[in-house]
């Protein structure tokens, strides 16, 4: 399963880039405009971070802009993925985009016939959004395993983005039920790698260390 940071902070996704395990990124207007900055301007320096998928989404809800947003993204950098939402205009946009050779991520799927519409409009990702159906009392982890389950069973191309993740289980989930990618927020890459046992261990080895040089 590949690692993706959900964020538009470039510091953030310095500091995870630096450890050499993050292969792409995932941001939305709602994390841009946390940012307080020019959107093509952040998506620019995020690609100057990180060599891989870039997510940037598009704001118009009609296929035709949404393909003119797409057309002037794509111009930043080839690793430019264009991130539609899931409705009837987005999937006309999926479809004219694929055509041009452009990548579209689809977001905002919470039901397996939803991904299976992106797909076969051609969509590079789907980002079904786990913690957000966790939220109103549904498991995200089951639209997952069966959006999973049936691009498996026809040999689909489309890869699956596990979004929306709230901790490191969702993580582990996504893993485990062949999710191609998590999408992580930067908090919760800092707890993935921490273990209080591992920092007690390192702790007692100097000790033990500084003992017996004395
Ligand atoms: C992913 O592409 C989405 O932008 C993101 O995971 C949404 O997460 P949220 O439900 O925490 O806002």
């Amino acid at each position: 399963m590949k690692l993706f940071i959900d964020t538009a902070n470039v510091d953030e996704i310095r500091e995870i880039a630096e450890w050499g395990i993050l292969e792409g990124v995932t941001t939305n207007p709602s994390l841009i405009a946390k940012e307080g900055r020019d959107f093509k301007e952040v998506i620019k320096e995020i690609t100057e971070i990180v060599d891989g998928p870039i997510s940037a989404e598009v704001i118009s809800l009609k296929a035709e802009e949404m393909v003119q947003e797409a057309e002037g993204l794509v111009k930043i950098h080839n690793n430019i993925v264009i991130k539609i939402p899931m409705t009837e205009e987005g999937l006309k946009a999926v479809k004219l985009l694929a055509a041009q050779g452009i990548k579209t991520n689809v977001t905002l799927v919470f039901s397996a016939a939803q991904a299976l519409m992106a797909a076969k409009a051609g969509a590079t990702y789907v980002s079904p959004f786990l913690g957000r159906l966790d939220d109103i009392g549904h498991r995200g982890i089951d639209l997952v395993e069966e959006i999973v389950e049936i691009f498996d069973l026809y040999g689909m191309d489309t890869e699956v983005i596990s979004a929306s993740i709230r901790h490191t289980t969702h993580v582990l989930e996504a893993a485990k039920v062949g999710s191609h990618i998590a999408t992580i927020p930067y908090g919760i890459f800092k707890q993935m790698v921490k273990h209080p046992l591992t920092d007690s261990g390192i702790e007692r080895f100097l000790k033990d260390w500084e003992n017996a040089v004395k």
